[in-house]
C-alpha cells in the first residue's frame, strides 16, 4: 500500500515523536509513514529516536543561514528530497513563515499542550503553558493539536484531549501528565486523520 509521507519537526526530547514511532508500529498510523525527522538543533535527544528506528534525520538550523528566506529554502529541499506529502510539528522551537506555511496548506499540524484558545499563541510555549494555566487556577488543562495556519497556535482545531489538574501539581508534573495523558495519544490519532483526508484530496484531483 502506497502510505503518505510525514516529516516530523522536532527541537528537544521527542517524546511526541516516539509516540509517532510506536503508533506507526501498533497500527495506530496507518495510512502514513514517518519518512523524515528535521531537528533545529543538533543536541535534541529526537535525533537518537530517530535513528534508533532507522528514520532519516536532518538538522537544518535557522543560524547556518543568513537569512529566514534561506533556512527554509532548505527545509523544503529536504522535504522534496525525501517526498514529503505532510508535516508534523512535535515540539519544533523554529518559527516558520507565512510564505512556507502557505506552500502547505492544510499540511501542517502541530500539537499545543494546553486546550485552545485557552494559554496559547506568543509567549505560551514549553513549560510556560503549563504554569500560566496553574497560575490562573484552572481546574482542567489538556492538549490540542490543529492545522498550523499563520495565527500561532490559530488554525483549525483537528483534536483535543481534557487533563484534570491535581490539587499537588506544579508545571513540571503538569506537563508530564498532559504529555502522557493528551499529546501522545492525539498526535498519532490526528496524524492517521490528516493523512487519510491527504489521500482523499489526492484522490479527488
Ligand atoms: C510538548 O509538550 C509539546 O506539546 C510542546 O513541546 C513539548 C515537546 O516535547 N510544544 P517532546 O520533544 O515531544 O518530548
Amino acid at each position: 500500500m502506497l502510505r503518505v509521507r510525514i516529516a516530523v519537526f522536532i527541537s528537544g526530547n521527542g517524546t511526541n515523536l516516539q509516540a509517532l514511532i510506536d503508533s506507526e508500529k501498533n497500527g495506530i498510523l496507518e495510512t502514513g509513514e514517518i519518512a523524515l525527522v528535521i531537528s533545529n538543533n543538533e543536541e535534541a535527544y529526537g535525533i537518537r529516536r530517530a535513528e534508533d528506528n532507522g528514520i532519516p534525520c536532518e538538522v537544518i538550523k535557522r543560524g547556518g543561514y543568513d537569512s529566514q528566506a534561506e533556512f527554509e529554502e532548505a527545509i523544503k529541499s529536504a522535504l522534496r528530497n525525501y517526498e514529503i506529502d505532510i508535516i508534523v510539528l512535535a515540539g519544533y522551537m523554529s518559527i516558520l513563515s507565512p510564505d512556507f506555511i502557505d506552500s502547505y496548506p492544510r499540511r501542517i499540524i502541530n500539537i499545543h499542550p494546553s486546550l485552545i484558545p485557552s494559554f496559547c499563541g506568543k509567549g505560551y510555549y514549553g513549560i510556560h503553558v503549563h504554569e500560566a494555566a496553574l497560575k490562573y487556577g484552572v481546574k482542567v488543562t489538556g492538549a490540542t493539536v490543529h492545522y498550523v495556519n499563520e495565527i500561532p497556535d490559530g488554525g483549525e482545531i483537528i483534536l483535543q484531549k481534557a487533563v484534570e489538574i491535581e490539587p499537588e501539581d506544579n508545571a513540571l508534573s503538569l506537563q508530564q501528565r498532559v504529555m502522557r495523558e493528551a499529546e501522545w495519544i492525539i498526535l498519532p490519532q490526528a496524524a492517521e486523520y490528516v493523512c487519510r483526508q491527504y489521500l482523499k484530496s489526492m484522490c479527488k484531483q
